[in-house]
């Protein structure tokens, strides 16, 4: 297909600091290729509803440093109706877009593979802050999240401290540790928890707490993923095996918000440049990489089939270093 003169850009599932910075990459470096460039408001609800406008390099100005996503994002049920489908591709026609730049997480690449199987050729960025996605390294997002987790922990800390308490902490992450593993690494954890592991409360954890206070430790920082489970529960069960006063805190998405860092900026920079690059050549139904240290694009059903295997080498590391 070659010789695009207009692509859209949406952002779509869960938001994630940085994804501005990415729309803006895709909106000035279509421009600059003399590419026409629509944003399509809240994901594919947006374009099933026909709710897209034209993007000038001015609408993106001002927008690298704020968290959220200035073209709104939602989870849109009807797209994976065939009515939907219909609906979307009909706009498509409509305003001429030939391909379409989909900045989200998995759920929204099997969007993207849909609709380039229609005949819209899409191109998905990895954008959440999980860092869930098995086919790149990094997702745009991640180190802000874990930057805000840090920043938290090391305030409740204080009080933990002072108290010579237990804090538990539940960090984000429904499915994936990645966020608890690195900012418990980051907070100095007594313990991490992640789904992806099994734990044993009773027999591994409250031995480690109790063995570190032995040694002189006055206070503990539990981190908790989101899909563990409950954190006033494991709380009052740590308390009550360990007989230290323990409290739960959960920092929610205060960890989904907030100016990006440096990290985020700059990945989701140049993955909006590379994605409109792909799409400038008529390459669609590819999602953007970041693996070993490089972007690369790989085929969304390959992405879509691959696993990421938590690091269990660096849980362990970790489990070393906080006794
Ligand atoms: P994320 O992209 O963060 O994983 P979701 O899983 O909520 O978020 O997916 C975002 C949107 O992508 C969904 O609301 C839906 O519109 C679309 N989507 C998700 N799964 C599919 C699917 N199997 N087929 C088509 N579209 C999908
Ligand atoms: O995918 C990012 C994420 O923050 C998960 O860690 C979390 O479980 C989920 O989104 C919460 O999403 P929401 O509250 O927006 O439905």
């Amino acid at each position: 297909m070659g010789n695009m003169s207009a692509i859209g850009v949406l952002t779509s599932g869960g938001d994630a600091p940085g994804m501005n910075a990415a729309v803006r990459a895709v909106v000035r470096t279509a421009i600059a290729m003399g590419i026409k460039c629509f944003g399509i408001r809240r994901g594919y609800n947006g374009l099933i509803e026909g709710d897209i406008f034209e993007l000038t390099l001015r609408d993106v100005s001002d927008t690298i440093h704020r968290g959220g996503t200035i073209l709104y994002t939602a989870r849109s049920p009807k797209f994976k109706t065939e009515e939907g489908m219909e609906m979307a591709i009909n706009n498509c026609k409509k305003f001429g877009i030939q391909g379409i730049v989909v900045i989200g997480g998995d759920g929204s690449y099997r969007g993207a593979r849909d609709l380039s199987l229609r005949g819209i050729p899409c191109v998905g960025i990895p954008g959440t802050i999980d860092n869930d996605i098995a086919s790149t390294d990094y997702t745009i997002g991640f180190d802000t999240a874990m930057n805000t987790a840090m920043e938290m922990v090391d305030r409740l800390r204080d009080t933990t401290q002072s108290h010579e308490r237990c804090s538990v902490v539940e960090v984000m992450g429904r499915h994936a540790g990645w966020i608890a593993l690195q900012a418990g690494i980051a907070v100095g954890a007594t313990a991490i928890l992640v789904p992806e592991i099994e734990y044993d409360l009773r027999n591994e954890i409250v031995p480690k707490i109790l063995n570190t206070q032995k040694s002189g430790k006055k206070h503990f920082i539990v981190i908790v993923a989101e899909g563990v489970g409950d954190v006033d529960k494991i709380a009052a069960k740590l308390e009550a095996l360990t007989g230290i006063e323990a409290r739960a805190t959960v920092l929610g998405h205060v960890q989904r918000g907030g100016r990006p860092t440096v990290r985020d900026r700059q990945m989701a920079s140049c993955m909006g440049y590379y994605a409109v690059e792909l799409l400038s050549r008529g390459v669609g139904n590819r999602v953007v990489c970041y693996r070993s240290g490089m972007l690369i694009d790989t085929d969304i059903y390959e992405a879509l089939n691959m696993t990421k295997p938590f690091d269990v080498d660096m849980y362990n590391m970790a489990n070393v270093i906080s006794i």
